[in-house]
């Protein structure tokens, strides 16, 4: 995995943009995760996801695109790209902690909210399910 390039996206979005906090940022769960990078047409780095399995439970995370190629279907092919592979490990479902802002982009990828807004990082967040 191209780790500087995972790390130039997650600090941009995440950290400068969203103003999460580095030490909240980065945590224990990367290194056991599976990392994915969405790349354009020349090979530069422009989203990136993790995977992580826990007993067969899938949980997705750190969904970022960068800014100026939002809007494009990067996010989407990137969350299937996610979802194959946690079909790969044998998951019958996926779960994610979405900000809020971000519950419709991954209801049209077939997730559902599941109860009620909590904080994570300062920012609200709800727990969503894809089964399939
Ligand atoms: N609100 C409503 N709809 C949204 C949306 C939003 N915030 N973001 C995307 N969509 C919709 C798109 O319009 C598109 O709809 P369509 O199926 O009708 O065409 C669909 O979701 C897929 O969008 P896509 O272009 O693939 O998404 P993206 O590449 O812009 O990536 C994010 C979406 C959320 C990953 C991106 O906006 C991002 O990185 N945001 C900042 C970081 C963040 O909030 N991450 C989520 C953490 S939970």
């Amino acid at each position: 995995m191209d780790e500087p390039s995972l790390r130039d996206i997650r600090t941009r979005v995440f950290i400068q943009e969203q103003n999460v906090p580095e030490a909240l940022e980065w945590d224990d769960e990367d290194a056991q995760a599976q990392h994915f990078l969405a790349r354009d047409p020349q090979g530069n780095a422009i989203g990136t996801a993790r995977l992580l399995m826990h007993d067969g439970l899938a949980h997705i995370g750190r969904m970022a695109v960068l800014p100026t190629w939002r809007g494009q279907g990067v996010g989407r092919a990137l969350l299937e790209a996610v979802v194959k592979a946690a079909q790969a490990c044998g998951a019958s479902n996926a779960f994610l902690n979405a900000q809020t802002t971000a519950v419709p982009f991954y209801e049209r990828a077939g997730f559902a909210v599941e109860g009620a807004v909590f904080m994570d990082a300062g920012i609200p967040h709800l727990r969503m399910t894809r089964h399939w």
